[in-house]
Formats: structure tokens, C-alpha cells, sequence
């Protein structure tokens, strides 16, 4: 079966002014196609343009040349408006230091991506947000306080907050980086098993032990894929 690109970016380039004449290249003739279904790793060191890559991706910054097509779309002929619009609805965002809101309680934290994406009925948000806690095994949580949580209970509160618009892509930005090896291995296990169940996941990380969940590694350095790995 032919898969489906979800990400096409074509021969793109960024560059970001420093000082008054300066430009510094922080990506380079980037050519990437990520397929529904997969769960792509970019790997690589501190500096080497990850997470400008990410940003471009997740539509918080742009392009300096090169075309970036998401499900088929320019991106470069979204509006500001329809750009906010289109990460709402079709990503979801898991970062290393979670971002949860402290003053809300767990369920609350889940739903809040419903309540931009416009469902306001309060029965419903609850209904979804307890639907994704009981997913990522936090059914029983829905009225605790964030802070009574462990570390990994408050990233998986940020998984299932990612998946409440069931988005087409899920990126994650070194979500392990702030747990510890047994806690990380029990989120990459449930990333892996959203990935098996269909979810698209793009991640990034330097840790060399994440790319077994992967089934697409991509090594960068210097703003530049010097090589790729498939796992499957
Ligand atoms: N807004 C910016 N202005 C100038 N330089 C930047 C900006 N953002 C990132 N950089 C530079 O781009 C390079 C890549 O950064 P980044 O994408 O954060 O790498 P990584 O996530 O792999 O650590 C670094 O040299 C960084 O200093
Ligand atoms: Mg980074």
C-alpha cells in the first residue's frame, strides 16, 4: 500500500540574521517526506538545528526558501490565523518539561486543547479528556493537581493532552530528556504503542538508546541529514 506524505520539505534552507550583516544557515538544502504511520527520530547534537527544524515543522516559524507542504498544503500560503488554527487541530505537542498548567487539575490540563479547537459543552470536554487519561492509564487522576503527580504521570498527562484533537502528528521534543531511564523507557513505550496503533510521530532526541522505538532514524549535524536508518 502506498503511504501518504504528511510532511513534504523540499531543498529548504533557514537563516537567521546575527548582528547587522551577518546571516548564520542553521539548516541546509533539507529535503524530508514524512509518511502517515511513521515514528521518525531525529538525532543529533546540541546546536545542530533540531529544534529550528521542529518549529518549521509545527508552523511557529518559517521557511527562508524551500517549500514546505503539510497534508498537501503550501504552508507558505497559510495565513498567520489558519497556521495557529492548523496546529491546533492537526498536532500534538509533548515537550521535555511537560508544560502543564498547575492551577488546573489533571483533566482540565487535557481538555484545554478542546477548548481552542472550539468544544465548548462541558460534559463532552470532561467525556474526551477521561477517554485519553484512561489511554495513558491515568483514569483515576482526572482531579488531582498536577504537582501531586511523579514526573512521568505529569508526561503522561501531556500525552494524552497531545492526542485530545486526535491529530494527524504528534511531535515530541525530547520528551524523556527531564525522567529517568526506567520512567523514559515506560513513555517511549507508550509512544511506541500510539505509533502501532497508527499515530504519526516525529521526535527528537540525542539519546542514542531512543532510536530503537523508531521506525525512521535521522542523524544531523551542522544543519545538514548525514545519514539515515530504517528499523522496520
Ligand atoms: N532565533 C535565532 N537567532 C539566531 N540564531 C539562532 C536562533 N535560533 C537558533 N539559532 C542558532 O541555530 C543553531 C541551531 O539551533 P537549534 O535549532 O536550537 O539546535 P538544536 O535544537 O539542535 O540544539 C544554533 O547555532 C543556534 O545558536
Ligand atoms: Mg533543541
Amino acid at each position: 500500500m502506498m503511504k501518504k506524505p504528511l510532511i513534504q520539505l523540499k531543498n529548504i534552507n533557514k537563516f537567521f540574521s546575527v548582528g547587522k550583516k551577518q546571516q548564520l544557515q542553521v539548516l541546509k538544502s533539507l529535503d524530508l517526506t514524512i509518511y502517515e504511520g511513521e515514528f521518525i527520530m531525529i538525532m543529533g547534537k546540541s546546536g545542530s538545528g533540531k529544534t529550528t527544524l521542529m518549529n518549521i515543522i509545527g508552523f511557529l516559524d518559517r521557511v527562508s526558501d524551500g517549500e514546505y507542504l503539510f497534508n498537501g498544503e503550501d504552508v507558505s500560503k497559510l495565513s498567520e490565523n489558519e497556521k495557529s488554527e492548523f496546529r491546533n487541530k492537526y498536532l500534538g505537542f509533548i515537550f521535555q518539561q511537560f508544560f502543564l498548567i498547575n492551577s488546573l487539575n489533571v483533566s482540565q490540563n487535557v481538555q484545554l486543547p478542546c477548548t481552542y479547537g472550539g468544544t465548548k459543552n462541558k460534559q463532552t470536554k470532561q467525556r474526551i479528556a477521561n477517554n485519553y487519561l484512561s489511554l495513558v492509564d491515568l483514569a483515576d487522576k482526572g482531579k488531582a493537581k498536577v504537582t501531586e503527580l511523579s514526573g512521568g504521570q505529569q508526561q503522561r498527562v501531556a500525552i494524552a493532552r497531545s492526542l485530545v484533537n486526535d491529530p494527524l502528528l504528534i511531535m515530541a521534543d525530547e520528551p524523556t530528556g527531564a525522567l529517568d531511564s526506567q520512567t523514559g523507557k515506560e513513555i517511549m513505550e507508550m509512544l511506541q504503542k500510539l505509533n502501532h496503533e497508527g499515530k504519526t510521530i516525529v521526535m527528537v532526541t540525542h539519546d542514542a538508546d531512543m532510536t530503537k522505538y523508531a521506525t525512521r532514524v535521522i542523524h544531523m549535524k551542522d544543519g545538514c541529514f548525514t545519514e539515515e536508518e530504517g528499523n522496520q
